[in-house]
């Protein structure tokens, strides 16, 4: 039986398990798929099970989505713009790092009906999704991102990757057609972002967070008549494309398993 990991820190709450589990079964795949919880030296040599054939292919989830680089063999375009590995597997002997939350998020705004041709957009957070975000918006064609992050010199750092960007200070806002927010606030629930929603003139707000399915950030949102979205079928489109990457299937996407993520 084949064996797939998701490593994090923390990765207790990580849903990849069930999804993944869930078409595995589906799809009669000799496989499992487990979750380990790593510390930074650990992670050399748990790349390393993937040579030896002990692990066939393993997600990369918050902190080591970069971390795991200088380990790898080889890296595929999306993850060498982005600098952010979650997916990893053999080929040719060799350990490639690729990046399918790309895929995901611009499959989950495709699902919107938004179109970005010649949009403006507001990123708050300057996480480890936000280079895969950056990417994804700039692939789909959008006219301009402005960034926004309380510790402003993480967000110049990506100004060095993606030079096209325009960052402004942690507070600031500015009138942007699409607003996500990519920081954690909202996990808890009574968390929420202190913005003044009546400047931005967004229609479309987008929450990188899915569970709760309504941030604060979508509830006011959502209050004052914009379109909003959630993280979730941005995790799931990432989760099919490391899905078919691995066993060389697509999933299909359906109730069954939009319920299972909740
Ligand atoms: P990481 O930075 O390790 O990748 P993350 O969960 O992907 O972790 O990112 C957390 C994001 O939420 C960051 O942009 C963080 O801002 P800082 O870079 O200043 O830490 C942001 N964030 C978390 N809590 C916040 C808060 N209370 N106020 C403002 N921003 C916050």
């Amino acid at each position: 039986m084949k064996k797939y990991l998701v490593i994090g820190n923390p990765v207790e709450h990580s849903l990849s398990p069930l999804l993944h589990n869930f078409w595995i079964k589906k799809y009669g795949v000799n496989a499992i798929y487990e979750k380990k919880s790593l510390e930074k030296n650990d992670i050399e040599k748990t790349l390393n099970d993937i040579r030896e054939s002990k692990t066939e292919g393993i997600n990369v989830t918050v902190p080591f989505k970069r971390q795991v680089i200088p380990f790898l063999d080889h890296l595929s375009d999306t993850a060498q713009k982005t600098h952010s590995v979650n997916t990893i597997f053999k080929r040719q002997n060799k350990l490639v790092g690729d990046n399918t939350d790309v895929y995901g998020f611009s499959q989950a705004i495709k699902l919107t009906n938004f179109n970005l041709k010649n949009k403006k957009a507001l990123i708050l957070g300057a996480g480890g999704v936000v280079p895969s975000i950056i990417l994804a918006l700039k692939n789909m064609g959008i006219l301009e991102i402005v960034l926004s992050n309380r510790t402003k010199a993480k967000a110049e750092d990506l100004e060095k990757s993606f030079p096209f960007l325009k960052v402004i200070n942690w507070g600031e806002t500015i009138k942007s057609d699409l607003i996500i927010n990519a920081t954690s606030i909202g996990i808890k629930k009574n968390e929420e972002i202190k913005l003044d929603y009546s400047k931005l003139d967004g229609q479309l707000f987008y929450d990188v967070i899915y569970n709760p399915t309504e941030t604060k950030f979508l509830e006011k949102a959502k209050k004052i008549g914009k379109k909003i979205e959630n993280g979730k079928s941005m995790f799931i489109y990432q989760a099919l494309k490391a899905f078919e990457i691995w066993h060389g299937i697509r999933p299909e996407i359906n109730t069954e398993v939009t319920d299972l993520i909740k």
